[in-house]
């Protein structure tokens, strides 16, 4: 039987949703909801939804999904992730998950009491070649890693959207928006360690520039994130972790990536992906893969069906979620005071 899928958010993120949901045959596309009319008329109509609501409550008591996919501004993704869940909906929140650490706790403890299955949307992990270089890292043959190096943003361009440049719709700028996903994918490669310590600076420069390029509606002094940030994370077991996020980026060939530090060698998410060590001598490792799927976000529905049938457990864990949240707090608190904090004081 197919299964009844509801998009809330009809915005880019929703259009790429819609998309490859309508590809996948198990997936029955019951219903659209966008408070903007416009929006959703037309997406509805772009990808044939035959249900189009305002408001998530009429949605859910009518189109009654049994997956709902949150693709709206982060501000709404806890209320509406839980809205979900208590009508008995699995769900997939896009990235950032949302806007508080007690948000995401609250999230992870309604999916408990409700028994339904969370997912978060990140579309790194669905490489295979990542798989195998997780693999490998687990098996230790990287050896101990001691630190990481996270960086990922745009050339000379904020995110495209209508709310990524506010910060009380989006959490944060480009370290929340875009970096996460390099954030999400190393934490998940190296075993999302408890991070303890965050430090942070991020700088807006959008708004000082003498010609901005403004790629959202408004004017460069509309926007209230930061267009540059770096941090330094402490983790438990004894790692760190360095972050660096720039939508204003100059053109670079190596504008995102990560590089993880092993005792013997590095693992990067550019070919060859590990490279080993001996001596002087510098070994690059060769790994056996299944084929790459042909779209990640695809990909994530098929694999989060297959979890809510009982094949299998969604690709990201709640411990790995709430360890990238803790992390974007903890930046913003951190870039905030001026000051590192410590992450079990963060709310
Ligand atoms: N995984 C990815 O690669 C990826 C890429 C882009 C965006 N995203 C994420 O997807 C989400 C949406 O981003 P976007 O780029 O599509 O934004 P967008 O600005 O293009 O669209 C947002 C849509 O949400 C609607 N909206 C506003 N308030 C709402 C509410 N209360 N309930 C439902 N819908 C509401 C808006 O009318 C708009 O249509 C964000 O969390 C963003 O970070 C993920």
């Amino acid at each position: 039987m197919s299964v009844r899928t509801a998009v809330v958010g009809a915005g880019i993120m929703g259009d790429v949703h819609l998309k490859q949901l309508n590809s996948i045959q198990d997936i029955d596309v019951v219903a659209l909801m966008d408070p903007n009319e416009e929006n959703a008329t037309t997406l509805s109509t772009k990808h044939d939804v035959e249900g189009v609501f305002g408001d998530m409550e009429t949605m859910l008591a009518v189109a009654r999904p049994e997956y709902v996919i949150v693709a709206s501004p982060p501000r709404f993704h806890a209320a509406q992730a839980i809205a979900a869940m208590q009508s008995g909906a699995h769900v997939l929140v896009e990235k950032p998950l949302c806007i508080t650490v007690s948000e995401t706790e609250a999230i992870e403890a309604c999916a408990k009491q409700t028994r339904r299955q969370f997912t978060m949307g990140v579309q790194r992990r669905q490489s295979r070649a990542m798989r195998a270089v997780k693999q490998f890292i687990q098996d230790g043959e990287l050896g101990t890693v001691y630190h990481s190096r996270v960086w990922a943003g745009h050339i000379m361009s904020y995110a495209w959207g209508q709310y990524h440049h506010r910060k009380e719709m989006s959490l944060g700028g480009v370290l929340a928006a875009t970096t996460v996903h390099t954030l999400d994918a190393c934490l998940w490669l190296i075993g999302a360690p408890e991070p303890l310590t965050v430090t942070a600076s991020t700088f807006r420069r959008l708004d000082k520039m003498k010609s901005p390029h403004v790629s959202f509606e408004g004017t460069a002094t509309d926007s209230t994130v930061e267009d540059f940030g770096h941090a330094h994370v402490r983790f438990a077991d004894g790692s760190s972790m360095s972050i660096e996020g720039n939508w204003l980026m100059h053109p670079t060939k190596h504008g995102n990536g990560f590089e993880i530090l092993g005792v013997n060698g590095v693992a990067r998410d550019v070919a060859p992906y590990v490279e080993l060590e001996e001596g002087t001598k510098v070994i690059p490792y060769e790994f056996n893969h299944e084929e790459e799927p042909d779209d990640a976000v695809r990909q994530e529905h098929v694999e989060f069906i297959d979890a809510i049938r009982g094949n299998g457990i969604p690709i990201v864990s709640f411990q790995e979620a709430l360890t990238v949240q803790k992390i974007l707090v903890g930046i913003y608190t951190s870039a905030e005071s001026g000051k590192e904090v410590s992450v079990k004081d963060l709310a």
